[in-house]
Parts: structure tokens; C-alpha cells; sequence
């Protein structure tokens, strides 16, 4: 399996994505600063790898911190959960990885624990969110591998695969998990402008599976759809409203209106930790804005006249009524999504 992150004792090893497929190198942060910042850089991104990275970000800075009393170890806390927070606003994985190691620091502090004994437990957390995350992928393939076509071509975009968790993917996982079913699939992968999550990311990781892919142009899918080439398209996503409506990597809200026009299913795949029950709608979720040098530039080569105005919102909302099914490792969720996501979280968490 492709080691997207990996706890070290030296610190937390992450395959740089913004050298990918070129080049296979790795980043080593030995610091909370260092983990931010390589999830600011997207050296590290993907919304189940950024809460990961997040949680074992607040990990390593509880780590090595030199506090001697909670006073000093408090302030410290506050100082790295409020700096990671700072890095990337969209996906809720973020501040849920934040959210899960801080707990268990006021938890373990509550019951008297030891600063050294909060250190060990905050690794040991981080570590098992680690290892949740790619059980929650494999089960999500189990639960979705069947929706997909017994043979077919199967339309994604951006990343949802291995690279953007810690292994096997959710929307690619969903896609893995069907062809070791016995399914026939081949994909096609939209490029993503601007930063070639596609093209460089997912097209990588799949042929290094030996699961046949073709990289389209952004601007593609409605010609293949209307040609009857594509039979089904799946996703993954950053924030899922309680609603059911869906941030993910921008032009995914495009793409779901195309498939809703051709009658071709439009799948979410992602883990429960990216479900917002605290955001009502679309409308809450906040939106990133990246660099304009990202759609500027290409490999450090201008592209545009000098000058030019530039948009580049990092992710779209795709509204509710354009989803045909939301796959979570819990199970498989259908409209109304407000009841079948309030339903499901209601249910006690599988063991
Ligand atoms: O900006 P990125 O590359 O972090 O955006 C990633 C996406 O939009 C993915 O589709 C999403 O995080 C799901 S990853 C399983």
C-alpha cells in the first residue's frame, strides 16, 4: 500500500504530493510547525489524510513540548491546535483530527494523568486514527463496491484514493473494492485543474494498481456522457452538511449536474469524520481560496498575461439533490439525507 503518512520516532514522514509522479520523495516534520505547514503546501492533502496529519500534528507538539506544569502545557495546546486549525478551512476532517486529540489531552488531564503519561496516550491516539482510517476506506469499499457496474467506466475527479488518506482510498477504494469483487472497471480521471490531483495524482496511483485509467481535460465529461461512455461517477468530499450537500475539489458540483442530465449515478464516498452535523447546508461551509500563482502558473512557467484577474476557490458545493448515494463505513446513505445522516449518526458507533 502507498505510505501517504507514516508516525516515525523521528517525527511524521509524508510523501510529497506536489512532486508526484515524477518524483517519489518524502518530508520529514519533527515539529507541529513543520506538520502545518506541509498541510498548507498540500504536500500532504486529502480530507481523511489532513485529519490524520492534523491529529498527529497536535501529537507531536504535545510530544516535545518542555512543559513541567499543565499551566505552561495548556497554553501550549492551545497555541498548536489554534496553528494547525489556520492551514486549510474546508475540509472538517481538519479540525475533527484537532478535535480528537485535544479531548483526549483534557480528558487524560482530568483523571489526573501524568504529562508523561499524556504523551504516550496522545501518540498511541493518533497513531489508532491512523489505522481506523484505512479500516473505514476498506469498509467503505465493502459497502459500496456493488453500486458500481458489473463492467463499465467509472468517472472520478480530483483525488479520493489512497493518496488522500492514509491507504486505500474512499471513492478509489469504493472502486478497488469492486474490481477485487470481480467487477470490470476502468476509470477515467479528470485532470482537477489546477493543481492535477487527477492527472498526476490518481492516474499514478491506479496504474501503479494495474487498474486500466484514461486522464481526461476537466471540460470532457459531457461529451463522453452524452456518447454513453461513462456509467457511473464517484467522488469523495471535504464537508458533508447535515443536509447532505457536499464541498469537494472544485468542479465536482459541475460534474454532478452533468450526470444528473445523461441519468448517470453520481456516488460520494467518504468517512463519517466528514460529516458536518453542525453545518446545516452548503451555504455554511466555508470555502478555501488558493493562490492565484496556482492557475497563473504551470510547472513555474507563466501561463496569463501579466496582471489578469484571477478566481480560484479551491473546492464547490454539490447540492444534496444531485447525489444519488453517500457511502460511509457505516453503511450506504439515500435522500432525504437530512434523516438517513441524522439516523445514522444516532446509531451507536460500530466497535
Ligand atoms: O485540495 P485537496 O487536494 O486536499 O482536495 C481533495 C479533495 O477534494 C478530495 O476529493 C477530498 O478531500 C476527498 S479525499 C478522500
Amino acid at each position: 500500500m502507498i505510505p501517504t503518512l507514516e508516525w516515525l520516532p523521528t517525527g511524521v514522514n509524508f510523501l510529497d504530493q506536489t512532486k508526484l509522479p515524477l518524483e517519489e520523495t518524502y518530508v520529514l516534520a519533527t515539529d507541529y510547525i513543520q506538520v502545518a505547514t506541509v498541510i498548507r503546501d498540500m504536500i500532504v492533502r486529502g480530507a481523511p489524510a489532513i485529519g490524520v496529519s492534523a491529529a498527529m500534528g497536535v501529537a507531536i507538539g504535545i510530544l516535545r513540548s518542555g512543559a513541567t506544569s499543565f499551566d505552561q502545557l495548556d497554553v501550549e495546546v492551545a497555541e498548536i491546535c489554534s496553528h494547525l486549525a489556520g492551514t486549510r478551512p474546508t475540509a472538517v476532517n481538519l479540525f475533527w483530527g484537532i478535535g480528537k486529540i485535544r479531548d483526549l489531552y483534557e480528558q487524560r488531564k482530568a483523571a489526573g494523568d501524568s504529562i508523561a503519561a499524556i504523551k504516550d496516550a496522545v501518540v498511541a491516539e493518533a497513531c489508532l486514527m491512523y489505522d481506523e482510517d484505512i479500516a473505514a476506506c476498506k469498509q467503505m469499499g465493502k459497502n459500496g463496491a456493488e453500486l458500481l457496474p458489473q463492467k463499465g467506466t467509472v468517472l472520478t475527479h480530483c483525488n479520493a484514493g489512497a493518496l488522500a488518506t492514509c491507504g486505500y482510498g474512499s471513492a478509489l477504494g469504493v472502486i478497488r473494492a469492486a474490481i477485487e469483487a470481480g467487477h470490470e472497471i476502468d476509470v477515467f480521471a479528470d485532470e482537477t485543474r489546477p493543481f492535477l490531483q487527477g492527472a498526476r495524482l490518481t492516474a499514478w496511483e491506479l496504474m501503479k494498481d494495474n487498474i486500466p485509467t484514461t486522464v481526461l481535460c476537466d471540460n470532457m465529461a459531457a461529451h463522453l456522457m452524452g456518447k454513453g461512455r461513462i456509467q457511473a461517477v464517484i467522488v469523495g468530499a471535504d464537508r458533508i452538511a447535515a443536509n447532505g450537500d457536499t464541498a469537494n475539489k472544485i468542479g465536482t458540483y459541475g460534474v454532478s449536474i452533468l450526470a444528473k442530465e445523461h441519468g448517470i449515478p453520481f456516488y460520494v464516498a467518504a468517512p463519517w469524520s466528514t460529516i458536518d452535523q453542525a453545518t446545516a447546508t452548503g451555504d455554511g461551509i466555508p470555502i478555501e481560496q488558493r493562490s492565484a500563482l496556482e492557475v497563473t502558473h504551470s510547472n513555474g512557467k507563466q501561463m496569463t498575461p501579466h496582471g489578469v484577474a484571477i478566481e480560484n476557490p479551491a473546492f464547490d458545493v454539490t447540492p444534496a439533490k444531485y447525489i444519488t448515494a453517500i457511502i460511509t463505513e457505516r453503511g450506504v446513505l439515500r435522500a432525504p439525507f437530512s434523516e438517513s445522516i441524522k439516523a445514522m449518526g444516532e446509531m451507536p458507533e460500530p466497535a
